[in-house]
């Protein structure tokens, strides 16, 4: 294949932007090529999916692929999905079924199904539906160049092979998804955890960490290209491990990096984030204060069944030593309604835990069962649906309360606020997030920020989703 390897974190290191222009050329460090192909790549699921939208969109870039926006103009349309619950299947479906119509219009068009769904259903991809060109598991995006020739050459093709070793270290992201502000970084993937729903495991294969060395450079890399953000991704960050190096000297690494880049990461493991991540996190002031702490259920017992590896009080005690630790961390967490064998009393405990916590925010979602999971074999679905859906109703409601006093309790405050750009409602608007997280809207007033700049701003006004404020001088 062509020379991912050699080109690592180049000075000219790719943007979307530069991509989309090079719907006429694609630039390298070695030439000018023309692009005569053109990708279309639709991404579902967690960041994780996203930061390898990124990894592919590199790869295809190297081969002299253009990027578009309109997937009627595309040669080759990438779907990178997700299998968590069984909507984010049934939405891949359905869109399948209207490329089944573009197919028909375009019959050299390719479609690929990529990511975890690929990983999980493999042949019944194309076996099922006739128009699947390619299907590439998680860790196979590097034989995508040979994927690619077989399915020109008029065959159909497949790689799904997990690898206990492939991070991606050496393949520079194309930065498919970013605002120039923001980037993630991918510090380890799939996951040795076997949480019993979760289809994870399975989809994304066991865990590995990528050596600290290319991260800390790719970090250094995004500043000198003016990001000002990263997100350190992976399925349980606490059990980064490379050679001696912890997830929280790895933390440290990264704040040293520079001092105007902010660090977050995701996502935090109740069972294994330590004291000595928090010392870290309260020592560097551009390390966010912030932690994602997916709680799943307020009760012991579903816990178990959910093979989660804490309890109720265990949870409640890694909230007492973040706040001692960071006394205004942002906190947010997962939450599942009607697990098997949840009774009305459990699913009580998940409200009262979250009262005691107040959670900043929370993605809140009714068990889906996936099929070959611990708990699809253990255990049975048996939570009607009418009563997972009104369970989640009410974790939202209250989460939603809870949401919407977090934001007032910040009316009055002076945040940092990193800007992104414009407010998605008015060009007179400002628009970043606050060290917690939280989407800050502000008056230009005259002034010319750019994104990437610091301000400060005083908080007056809040919604359950945005803060509104004026610049302070
Ligand atoms: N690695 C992360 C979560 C990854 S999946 C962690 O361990 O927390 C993101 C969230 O999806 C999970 O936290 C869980 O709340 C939800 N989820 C996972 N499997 C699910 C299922 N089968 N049904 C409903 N929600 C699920
Ligand atoms: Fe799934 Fe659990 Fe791993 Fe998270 S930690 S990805 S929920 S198995
Ligand atoms: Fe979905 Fe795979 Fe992420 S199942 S949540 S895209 S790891």
């Amino acid at each position: 294949m062509s020379n991912t390897t050699s080109k690592f974190f180049s000075p000219l290191q790719k943007t979307i932007n530069e991509a989309l222009q090079g719907t006429a050329y694609v630039q390298n460090e070695n030439s000018e090529k023309k692009t005569t192909k053109h990708a279309f790549i639709e991404t579902y699921g967690c960041q994780m999916n996203f930061s390898d939208t990124e990894i592919i969109a590199s790869i295809l870039s190297d081969l002299g692929y253009g990027f578009t926006q309109q997937e009627q103009e595309a040669d080759l349309v990438l779907i990178n999905t997700c299998s968590i619950r069984e909507n984010a299947e049934q939405k891949v479906w359905n869109r399948l079924k209207h490329l089944k119509y573009l197919k028909k219009q375009k019959p050299s068009l390719m479609v690929g199904i990529v990511g975890c769904m690929a990983e999980r259903l493999r042949y019944k991809l194309l076996d099922e539906e006739q128009l699947v060109d390619l299907v590439v598991g998680p860790d196979a995006y590097r034989s995508l160049p040979t994927l690619l020739q077989e399915v020109e050459s008029g065959q159909r093709a497949v790689n799904v092979l997990l690898s206990r070793e492939e991070t991606y270290a050496d393949i520079a992201p194309l930065r498919y998804h970013s605002n120039g502000v923001s980037a993630f970084i991918s510090i380890m993937r799939g996951c040795n955890n076997m949480c019993s729903f979760c289809v994870v495991p399975f989809t994304r294969g066991r865990e590995r960490s990528r050596d600290w060395q290319s991260i800390v450079k790719e970090a250094k890399e995004l500043v000198e290209l003016g990001y000002r953000e990263v997100t350190l991704l992976g399925q349980n960050v606490d059990s980064y491990y490379y050679e001696g190096c912890t997830f929280a000297d790895l933390l440290e690494k990264v704040a040293l990096v520079d001092s105007r880049l902010r660090v977050r990461f995701s996502t935090s493991h109740p069972k294994d984030i330590t004291d000595r991540v928090l010392e870290v996190m309260a020592g560097y002031e551009n390390i966010c204060k912030f932690i994602h702490l997916p709680v799943q259920s307020g009760s012991t017992r579903i816990l178990e069944l959910m093979n989660r590896g804490y309890t109720r009080e265990w949870y409640l005690d890694k909230i007492e030593r973040i706040r001692y630790y960071l006394p205004n961390c942002g906190l947010s967490t997962d939450i599942i309604a009607g697990f098997c064998s949840e009774t009305e009393e459990e699913h009580q405990q998940t409200l009262s835990l979250m009262e005691i916590v107040r959670f900043d925010s929370a993605f809140m979602f009714c068990y889906s069962e996936r099929p070959g999971t611990l708990a699809a074999r253990k255990f049975r679905d048996d939570v009607p649906e009418t009563v997972k859906k009104r369970r989640l109703s009410e974790i939202i409601d209250l989460q939603n309360q809870h949401s919407r006093e977090s934001n007032f309790r910040d009316i009055g405050k002076v945040f940092t606020v990193l800007v992104e750009g414009d407010s998605k409602r008015s060009s007179a608007d400002y628009c970043g997030r606050n060290d917690q997280n939280k989407m800050v809207v502000f008056p230009k007033q005259g002034t010319s920020f750019k994104s990437g700049d610091y301000v400060k701003v005083k908080i007056t006004a809040a919604s359950s989703a945005t803060l509104l404020g004026q610049l302070q001088s």
